[in-house]
């Protein structure tokens, strides 16, 4: 079985999870690549000492161009803040290894172009992290909408939101401010996670009326003091589509400030014939519409079926560790040639084209008009 050895540059939040997915791989049936977690670098200790009950972990280091230089490693998997997006992204790429990037692939437009650029250059195998498309409710909304039974499409709406900032003793971290977290701020923490499913569906934006919101300006600094918080907090992008002939409205949401929602991503598309909608709130609804002489609301409940069958069994639910482990499996699966007509993750150029959405957003704002892509 082919082998795909895997460094973590990052052991925060993100890099733990990937463990986590590296750890249970065996759990995926007749699985073509068999993946092992076998190197760390992050900067703290107690991040690296973490990572030592993980048996197959051989290189525990602060210095990520020794884990670059590593002949056991073969993917890269980067989560470090955004600030440190493009560095890594272009020495993993230099030493000629495969990378799995996390969102938003740089902190700005330029910077998204410059990594896809020599990641075309490179020829190595370079996607970009999203993976709530990968819960099974999600997947049925995509081939709902390819298999084209929706009627005419009249309305897009995909989005995610947050909650926790709506506490204003929640203290700072680097995802509050401009120079650690981009410009864009909460565009390039949750938009990402919006726009994947669009854009896969050939649904990408012709103009852009955007909304955006800093509503906390300042946090406790976790220090006694206070620390700026410059970054945008909530955004709300009113855009169109062209579907045939039809230009159809699709809006994007990205809050951090959403009451009660802890983490709530959700995608609806209403047609003529037929609807289709799924939020994180319901993990195991599919809301189906169909108009019928009746018009019908139908809740279905899905358990465990995966685009990359599972030992789990069928009824049982899915959360988040488990579609992060399907985003993993894709995206071994499509390093290996063998992704079939399944999902994949976020291409290079899909990253770019969700940059030039949010460069186009802040200056639609900044404007107050609607800014063509
Ligand atoms: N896919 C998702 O659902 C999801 C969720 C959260 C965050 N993210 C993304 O993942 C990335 C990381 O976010 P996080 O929440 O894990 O952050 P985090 O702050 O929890 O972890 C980042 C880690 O990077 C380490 N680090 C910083 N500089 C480093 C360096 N020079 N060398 C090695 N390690 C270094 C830090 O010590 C820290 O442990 C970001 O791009 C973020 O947008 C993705």
């Amino acid at each position: 079985m082919e082998k795909m050895r895997v460094g973590i540059i990052g052991g925060g939040l993100m890099g733990r999870e990937a463990a986590s997915a590296f750890g249970r791989w065996f759990v995926l049936d007749d699985f073509p690549v068999q993946a092992e977690l076998v190197a760390v670098c992050d900067l703290q200790e107690k991040l690296l000492d973490w990572f030592r009950r993980v048996p197959t972990v051989r290189l525990l280091t602060k210095d990520h161009q020794e884990l670059l230089r590593s002949p056991d490693v073969d993917v890269v998997y980067v989560a470090v803040p955004h600030n440190l997006h493009e560095k890594m992204y272009l020495d993993v790429l230099a030493a000629r290894k495969d990378l799995l990037a996390e969102k938003p692939f740089g902190i700005d437009l330029k910077s998204a172009r410059t990594i896809r650029d020599a990641a075309a250059k490179s020829g190595r195998f370079v996607r970009c992290s999203s993976e709530f498309p990968f819960l099974p409710p999600a997947q049925r909304v995509i081939q709902a909408v390819q298999a084209g039974k929706l009627g005419r499409i009249m309305e897009i709406r995909s989005g995610f939101w947050h909650a926790s900032d709506l506490d204003p003793t929640k203290p700072v971290n680097w995802k509050r401010q401009v120079k650690t977290c981009g410009e864009i701020g909460v565009m390039g923490d949750l938009g990402m996670h919006a726009v994947h499913v669009p854009f896969r569906l050939g649904w990408k934006p012709l103009r852009v009326y955007a909304q955006l919101q800093k509503i906390y300006t300042q946090r406790p600094d976790g220090k006694g003091g206070t620390a700026v918080c410059d970054t945008w907090d909530n955004a709300m992008l009113h855009t169109e589509v062209k579907i045939g002939n039809d230009e159809v409205p699709m809006r994007l949401e990205m809050k951090r400030l959403a009451p009660g929602e802890t983490n709530t991503w959700f995608i609806e598309v209403l047609g003529t014939e037929g609807g289709v909608r799924f939020s994180t709130k319901e993990p195991k609804t599919l809301w189906v519409f169909e108009r019928q002489k009746e018009q019908i609301w139908q809740r279905i409940d899905l358990g465990h079926q995966m685009a990359f069958t599972t030992i789990t069994g069928g009824i049982f639910e899915a959360g988040f560790p488990d579609c992060f482990l399907q985003m993993w499996a894709a995206y071994a699966a499509e390093r290996a040639g063998k992704l079939g007509n399944r999902f994949g993750c976020v291409t290079p150029d899909e990253a770019v084209l969700s940059h030039k959405l949010f460069a186009a957003a802040l200056d639609s704002h900044a404007k107050k008009t609607a800014i063509a892509l």
